[in-house]
């Protein structure tokens, strides 16, 4: 047992699937004669959130029995809490040139070779029972729902066997010092002293009310990670490198250094709402969290979901089921009388007093280089999104 003071992993033990050197040339060699996958960008995601054991207790892609546990009651068939099946899907061709019991190449699009899968089962995708379980609609155009139906129609279960990860990293490498795993986040916390850590979760650029969140949260644990997603997100979300430039200027102007690290996670989002709540929560946990931030209609797009139905989800659970604390926060703005940021819980409300603004209005105003007002989003942040926003490349692009 190690003598950290730190969260244990979700299921017990932090799971590694990447081989060390000889087993990977090893790999190499017999993947040369294995039929191969192609793995889809969420799907080479999900592979480097098993790979690392940010999704332990889970050591490859899904089976059968926890796929229909999952779907059905948010738990692996052993009864450990699990709320989204991580699956590999493929087509019929594909599925053709498998057979259970043997093995399969999973490579990146570019060729790389990642991983090699035991193929334990091969099983029809049930997306009938998936897409309204996971994501409470069947509606194709939420972007999660409509993912799952442009997937294949079979499922591959078994363990991964990691090669690599990461074959291209960023382009230009903006982030690939913030990528680090669970057992390096779990050692950098230990290294500060930090006993209990909380975790932001994000995918869009910091502004006042996220940075609320945090600095809360900053009053109650030792220290806060502030842990963007990375991973693939749908087409209109504000691309990675950018927001990764907004939350270091935001640390740099406004955080205390000593009490706040920034790493990433490189899952794919899934736009599910209650049931991601949980599995940001779960992954966090692995990572060394012992507090989780979920907010306003956490992960959610549209409105496909309440307000709080990402909060109230966790009260599903019995005790002790899911180990790392929620930090649960009402829609959070400025309030010009308070002169400062305020919540249903903290202030009254008066009609007009708060300072809220909608994604588009921001977007207008970033694009004619005007920043928002300094109650919505911090003038440094501002103005890292005013040059991506009316940069040639973003303007051109249609953003
Ligand atoms: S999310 O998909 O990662 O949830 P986003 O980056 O916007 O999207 O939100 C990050 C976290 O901040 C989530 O926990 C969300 O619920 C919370 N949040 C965002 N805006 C507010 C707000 N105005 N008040 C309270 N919580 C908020």
């Amino acid at each position: 047992m190690s003598s950290s003071h730190l969260i244990a992993p979700h299921g017990g033990t932090l799971v590694n699937r990447i081989v060390d050197a000889g087993k990977a040339s090893e790999l190499k060699a017999t993947a040369a004669s294995l039929p191969t996958i192609t793995l889809s960008a969420k799907q080479a995601c999900d592979l480097e959130m098993i790979a690392i054991g940010a999704f332990s207790p889970l050591t490859g892609f899904v089976g059968k029995a926890d796929f229909k546990g999952i779907c059905t009651n948010m738990r692996l068939a052993d009864g450990t809490v699990w709320p989204i099946p991580i699956t590999l899907a493929v087509d019929n061709d594909v599925k053709a040139t498998l057979k259970e019991g043997g093995q399969a190449a999973l490579k990146h699009a570019d060729g790389t070779l990642l991983a090699v899968i035991d193929v334990k089962e091969i099983y029809p995708h049930d997306k009938k029972l998936e897409i309204p379980k996971v994501f409470r609609t069947e509606d194709a155009a939420h972007p999660g729902v409509k993912a799952i139906m442009d997937e294949g129609d079979w499922l591959v279960g078994g363990p991964i066997h990691v090669i690599t990860v990461t074959p291209e990293r960023e382009p230009g490498e903006q982030f690939t010092k913030y990528r680090k795993t669970p057992a390096e986040t779990r050692k950098m916390f230990e290294q500060r002293g930090w006993k209990t850590v909380s975790a932001f979760q994000t995918r869009n650029p910091i502004h006042r009310a996220h940075e609320y969140l945090c600095k809360c949260a900053q009053e109650i644990t030792d220290g806060l990670l502030i842990h963007p997603l990375v991973g693939e997100t749908k087409p209109g979300d504000i691309p990675a490198d950018v927001r990764m430039d907004c939350y270091r200027t935001i640390i740099e102007n406004y955080f205390v250094d000593e009490r706040t690290l920034l790493t990433v996670m490189p899952a794919a989002m899934r736009y599910a709402g209650p049931r991601e709540a949980v599995q940001h929560a779960l992954i966090r946990q692995n990572y060394g969290i012992s507090h989780f931030i979920v907010g306003r209609d956490h992960a959610g797009v549209g409105d496909y979901y309440g307000t709080y139905d990402a909060q109230n989800i966790f009260d599903e659970f019995k005790d002790g089921e899911i180990a790392i604390e929620i930090l649960k926060f009402e829609h959070a703005a400025w309030s010009h009388k308070a002169q400062g940021m305020v919540s249903g819980k903290t202030f009254p409300k008066i009609q007009g007093d708060q300072v809220f603004l909608s994604g588009t209005k921001v977007r207008d105003l970033l694009a004619q280089g005007e920043r928002p007002p300094a109650e919505f989003s911090r003038p440094e942040v501002a103005d890292v999104l005013i040059k991506w926003a009316t940069s040639e490349s973003t303007v051109g692009a249609g953003a």
